[in-house]
C-alpha cells in the first residue's frame, strides 16, 4: 500500500514514482489546482492535482475532504521556487498525483480540525473524548515517538552495555509499601478477599535480587489513588531497576550514564559529569524544597538564632514552639513587589497561606541600605540584629526580604513557592538551562503529625546509614534523588538485607513484629534464605518524557491518560458494573447518593 512515508520525502526523491498512504490534512483549492497535504504518522507532504496534468486523478481529488484516508500514487517534483517551504522538512518537493484511491471517508462531522494549526486552541476535554483524532496531530505524534525513542535508548543502553535484563512482575498482587491509597480488586474465587495493584514493583525486584538476578530492569506500570496533579496520574510508568553488589556509589554512577545515554540519542546534548549533588540538609537549608529548582538563586538565609530574642513576638513566639524564621531575599524586589501583593488579600500572601503561613513579615532596603522596616518590626529589632539580618540574606540596596516564621516545615514550603513563583516572574529561570542534581541523604524517617508517629520518608527498606546506625530515629537514609530542573523524576536506595536492622526500623515506625510479618512476612522470610546486598532506583518515566518533549503536563505524554478527577473521557472509566458481576464477586456498595 505504500512505497515511503510522507515525511520521509525529500529532493532526491525527486523524478521517483512514490506510492503513499495517509490521511488528507488540509485540501486547497487554488483556481481549479487542487493542492492536498497528505498526513502520516511520519509527516505531511504535498500532493497536486490538476486537470491537465493529471486528468485521472482530478475528479476525485476536487472531492476529497479533511480526515478522509486515500492511497496516491505519483511523481516527486521540484517544487517551483515561489512554493518551496522551509519550515516544512519536505517543503522541497511535491507529488503530482496520477492516482488516487479513496479508501474511507469521514462520515459525521469532525469534532475538531486535526490539522495542526487548528488544533492548538481545543479544550483538553474533547481531546481526550476524542483521543484518536487528537493523537493524529503533529504534537502529539511527535511526542508519542519520542516515548518510544527514550524507552529504546533506555533498553539499549541497560542490556546491550550493562546486562540488565527485563523481568515482569504480577499487576494483581498484595499492597507495596510507597505510601499511597491502594486501588483494589476483589477476588472472585476468594470472596473476600481483594488484589491491590502495585504502587511499585518494589518487593518483587527485591525479590528477584534474592533469587540472583543482580540487574533487572523493568517499563512497570503503577498504580497510585492519589491526588493528580500536572505531574500525576493514578497509573504511570516507571523506568523501575534493582542491582545486587553495588555501592551507592557504583549505582548513580551507572545512573548517570543511563541518562546520559538518553540525553545524547534523544537531544544530542553531552551532560557535563558528574552530576552536581546536595545533601537533604543543605537542599532544605538553602532552598526550602528536597528538589531544589538550581538553576537561578534566590537562596533562603535562616535567621531563628539572630531573632529568637526579639522583642517581635511574630519571630521569638514562633522560636519558642520550635519553629524558624527564614528569609527569602528578592534583589531588585523593593521597586518590583508592592506592599499590596504581600498584605492579606495580595497574590504572594495567598501563596504563602496555601502553604500554611499565616502571613509574611518584609523588610525593604533602600537605595542607601536602610533597612526600611514598618510596624512591629521596625520597634522590635535592635540594631545588632539587623546589621546580622542583612548580612546573613547578602541584602544590597533594592533588595526586599521575605520573612516566613512557623514550623520548620511551613517554614520552607512558603518560601519554596514564593521563591520559585518569583524567579518565573523575575524572569531569572533560563529555560533552555538544564539542571541534573542528584538529592541524597534523606532522613530515614518524618514524623507523621495526624497519626503521631514516625514514618518511612522513602519506604521501610530503605537502609539507614552505617554512621547513624545507633541512633536510627534521627538517622540519615541511603537514599537519593534525581532532580531535573526542580522536577524530582528518579529515586531510590540501598535496601536493608541484614534482618536485625529491619527489625529495628519497623519499631521505629511503630510496626511490631507481627504486624509486619503479617505485611512483609513473605519477604521478611525471602531475606532468611542468602540475601545480597542491593539497592536500586525509579524514575517516572512520563515525567521524564515530559521534560524531554517540552511539555508541561505528562497527560500529552500518555497515549490514553486521565484527568485530574481520574477520569478516562474515551471509555467513560470508571462505570457502574452490572449488580449480578456485584454478587459474583461478593461486593456491595455502601454508597448513597446524595439527594
Ligand atoms: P517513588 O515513589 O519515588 O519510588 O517513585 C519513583 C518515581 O516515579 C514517579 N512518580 C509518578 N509519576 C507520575 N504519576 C505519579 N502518580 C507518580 N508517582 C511517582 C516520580 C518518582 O520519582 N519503589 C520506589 C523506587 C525505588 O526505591 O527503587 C518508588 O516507587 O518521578
Amino acid at each position: 500500500m505504500r512505497t515511503h512515508y510522507c515525511g520521509e520525502l525529500r529532493a532526491n526523491h525527486v523524478g521517483e514514482t512514490v506510492t503513499l498512504s495517509g490521511w488528507v490534512d488540509r485540501r486547497r483549492d487554488h483556481g481549479g489546482v487542487i493542492f492536498l497535504d497528505l498526513r502520516d504518522r511520519s509527516g505531511v507532504v504535498q500532493i497536486v492535482s490538476d486537470p491537465e496534468r493529471t486528468p485521472d486523478s482530478y475528479p476525485l481529488a476536487d472531492r476529497l475532504r479533511s480526515e478522509y484516508v486515500v492511497q496516491i500514487s505519483g511523481r516527486v517534483t521540484h517544487r517551483p521556487e515561489e512554493s518551496l517551504n522551509p519550515k516544512l522538512p519536505t517543503g522541497e518537493v511535491e507529488i503530482y498525483a496520477d492516482r488516487i484511491e479513496l479508501l474511507n471517508g469521514v462520515n459525521k462531522q469532525m469534532p475538531f480540525q486535526v490539522a495542526a494549526a487548528e488544533a492548538e486552541s481545543v479544550r483538553e476535554d474533547l481531546r481526550l473524548k476524542y483521543r484518536y483524532l487528537d493523537l493524529r496531530r503533529d504534537r502529539m505524534t511527535r511526542n508519542l515517538q519520542l516515548r518510544h525513542a527514550v524507552v529504546k535508548g533506555i533498553r539499549r543502553y541497560l542490556e546491550d552495555e550493562q546486562n540488565f535484563i527485563e523481568i515482569e512482575t504480577p499487576i494483581l498482587t498484595r499492597s507495596t509499601p510507597e505510601g499511597a491509597r491502594d486501588y483494589l480488586v476483589p477476588s472472585r474465587v476468594n470472596p473476600s478477599e481483594w488484589y491491590a495493584l502495585p504502587q511499585s514493583p518494589q518487593i518483587f525486584k527485591q525479590l528477584l535480587m534474592v533469587s540472583g538476578f543482580d540487574r533487572y530492569y523493568q517499563i512497570a506500570r503503577c498504580f497510585r489513588d492519589e491526588d493528580l496533579r500536572a505531574d500525576r496520574q493514578p497509573e504511570f510508568t516507571q523506568l523501575d531497576m534493582e542491582m545486587s553488589f553495588m555501592s551507592q556509589e557504583d549505582i548513580l554512577q551507572l545512573n548517570e550514564g543511563l541518562v546520559c545515554h538518553i540525553f545524547k540519542t534523544i537531544k544530542g546534548i553531552d551532560l557535563p559529569r558528574p552530576f552536581p549533588r546536595m545533601t537533604y540538609g543543605e537542599a532544605m537549608a538553602r532552598y526550602g524544597s528536597d528538589k531544589p529548582d538550581t538553576r537561578f538563586g534566590l537562596e533562603l538565609a535562616d535567621v531563628s538564632d539572630v531573632v529568637k530574642d526579639s522583642g517581635f513576638k511574630v519571630f521569638s513566639g514562633a522560636i519558642a514552639k520550635g519553629g524558624i524564621v527564614k528569609i527569602l531575599p528578592i534583589p531588585g524586589g523593593d521597586k518590583l513587589i508592592s506592599n499590596v501583593r504581600i498584605k492579606p488579600g495580595g497574590d504572594l500572601f495567598k501563596e504563602a497561606s496555601e502553604a500554611g503561613a499565616k502571613g509574611l513579615a518584609y523588610i525593604r532596603v533602600r537605595e542607601e541600605g536602610q533597612l526600611d522596616t514598618i510596624g512591629a518590626i521596625k520597634d522590635n529589632l535592635s540594631p545588632a540584629q539587623k546589621e546580622e539580618i542583612v548580612k546573613r540574606s547578602g541584602a544590597q540596596p533594592g533588595h526586599l526580604l521575605l520573612f516566613a516564621a512557623d514550623a520548620a516545615d511551613v517554614v520552607n514550603k512558603t518560601l519554596d513557592r514564593l521563591r520559585l513563583a518569583i524567579g518565573k516572574e523575575l524572569g531569572l529561570i533560563e529555560e533552555s538551562k538544564i539542571n541534573l542534581l542528584w538529592v541524597t541523604d534523606f532522613p530515614m524517617f518524618e514524623w507523621n503529625a495526624e497519626e503521631k508517629r514516625l514514618e518511612a520518608l522513602h519506604h521501610p527498606f530503605t537502609a539507614p546509614h552505617p554512621e547513624d546506625i545507633e541512633d536510627l530515629k534521627t538517622a540519615r537514609a541511603c537514599a537519593y534523588d534525581l532532580v531535573y530542573n526542580g522536577i524530582e523524576i528518579g529515586g531510590g536506595s540501598l535496601r536493608i538485607y541484614q534482618r536485625e536492622i529491619q527489625e529495628r526500623v519497623f519499631d521505629a515506625i511503630g510496626l511490631s513484629t507481627e504486624e509486619a510479618y503479617s505485611k512483609f512476612g513473605f519477604l521478611l522470610e525471602a531475606f532468611e534464605y542468602g540475601t545480597p546486598p542491593h539497592g536500586g532506583i525509579a524514575y517516572g518515566l512520563d515525567r521524564m518524557v515530559m521534560l524531554l518533549a517540552g511539555e508541561d503536563s505528562i497527560r500529552d505524554v500518555i497515549a490514553f491518560p486521565k484527568t485530574q478527577q481520574a477520569r478516562c473521557l474515551l471509555t467513560d472509566a470508571p462505570a457502574g458494573v452490572d449488580k449480578k458481576q456485584l454478587k459474583e464477586l461478593q461486593v456491595a456498595s455502601t454508597y448513597k447518593p446524595k439527594s
